[in-house]
């Protein structure tokens, strides 16, 4: 399969700032390594991370540890995701702890050629099926994800270039658990009409990431989201299929699917990011979940 697009923009080496080193952090961390970028990953607990990516230890919500930045920082990409589901850390994180790091970076008087702000589609209410793209309305079901527009509306006010990338549902090594309910016997089908769903493989979130970074002219907003938005249903059949386990009929325990109380139903269009010039390592799930299956990734 092949690798994204690089863009000619994009001469190493920048000097990039991950806050929020995790799990999409590394991967993008160690792909910008690979670029010949020099990359410092933020986080407040020691972790292994990616060879060449050197670790910064400290916590968005306390301004004081933000004052030692490492100088001339040409990309920042902010990844921290909230550790709690409640008001208070979603604002922590996604507010106050984006404006704490604005701050610093002002602070020292930095000039990032670019600082991407790593949102979530949660921020789209609807759930009807409709396509959503950069243009649709962003009224979210859920309270918690106006935090994440406050984030975004932040960095459109910053003094930086400024690109927010709203990402749907992540998955890839380490995150399978829909492979984990079809082989224990847990996993239920919905039935009735498709309620569509929508994701990204983890390398693709890194690498789509790393493709905006360093993008000459990149715009102030895009959806991160495979090609395929299919329903719950459509994937836990082809996993079923793949790994050679009959499904229950729809119907039974299905009140324990995830998907009823979530309120998801809606199809995110990639149609912006593609024109951009990125080529989606997993374009649909059955790239990435075969890949899984297989147990081997893309080719770096
Ligand atoms: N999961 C999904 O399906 C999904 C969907 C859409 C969007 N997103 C977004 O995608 C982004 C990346 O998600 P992910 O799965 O990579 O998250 P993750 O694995 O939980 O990583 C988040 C990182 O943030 C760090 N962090 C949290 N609070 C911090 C603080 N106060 N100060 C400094 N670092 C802090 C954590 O490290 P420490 O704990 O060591 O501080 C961790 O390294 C997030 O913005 C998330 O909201 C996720």
């Amino acid at each position: 399969m092949a690798e994204p697009q690089t863009d000619p923009f994009a001469r190493p080496p920048w000097r990039v700032l991950i806050a929020g080193c995790g799990y999409v952090g590394a991967e993008l961390g160690r792909r910008l390594v690979a670029a010949g970028h020099q990359v410092w990953g933020l986080r407040r607990r020691p972790a292994a991370l990616p060879a060449g990516v050197a670790l910064l230890q400290a916590d968005l919500a306390q301004p004081a540890t933000l004052r030692d930045l490492p100088p001339r920082l040409d990309g920042v990409i902010y990844a921290a995701a909230a550790d709690r589901g409640d008001d208070d850390a979603y604002a922590a994180i996604y507010h106050h702890g984006l404006a704490h790091l604005l701050d610093a970076l002002v602070a020292r008087g930095q000039r990032p050629r670019r600082v991407i702000f790593v949102s979530s589609t949660s921020v789209y209410g609807q759930a009807h099926g409709e396509w959503v793209d950069e243009s649709s309305p962003a009224e979210p079901e859920r309270a918690l994800s106006r935090h994440l527009l406050a984030g975004e509306t932040l960095l459109a006010q910053s003094p930086f270039p400024g690109t927010a990338v709203r990402l749907s549902g992540i998955y890839g090594p380490g995150r399978t658990r829909l492979i984990e309910q079809v082989r224990n016997g847990h996993a239920r089908l919905q039935g009735g009409p498709p309620a569509f769903t929508n994701r990204i493989h983890r390398d693709d979130c890194a690498g789509l990431l790393a493709h905006l970074l360093t993008l000459g002219g990149a715009q102030a907003l895009y959806l991160g989201s495979d090609s395929d938005p299919a329903s719950q249903d459509e994937v836990l059949r082809w996993l079923a299929a793949q790994l050679g386990i009959t499904l229950p009929p729809p119907g039974e325990a299905a009140a324990t699917d995830a998907r009823h109380h979530s309120g998801q139903n809606k199809r995110c269009s990639n149609r912006r990011l593609l024109a951009s010039g990125y080529r989606l390592i997993y374009p649909t799930f059955r790239e990435g979940y075969g890949a899984l299956l297989q147990g081997h990734d893309a080719p770096q």
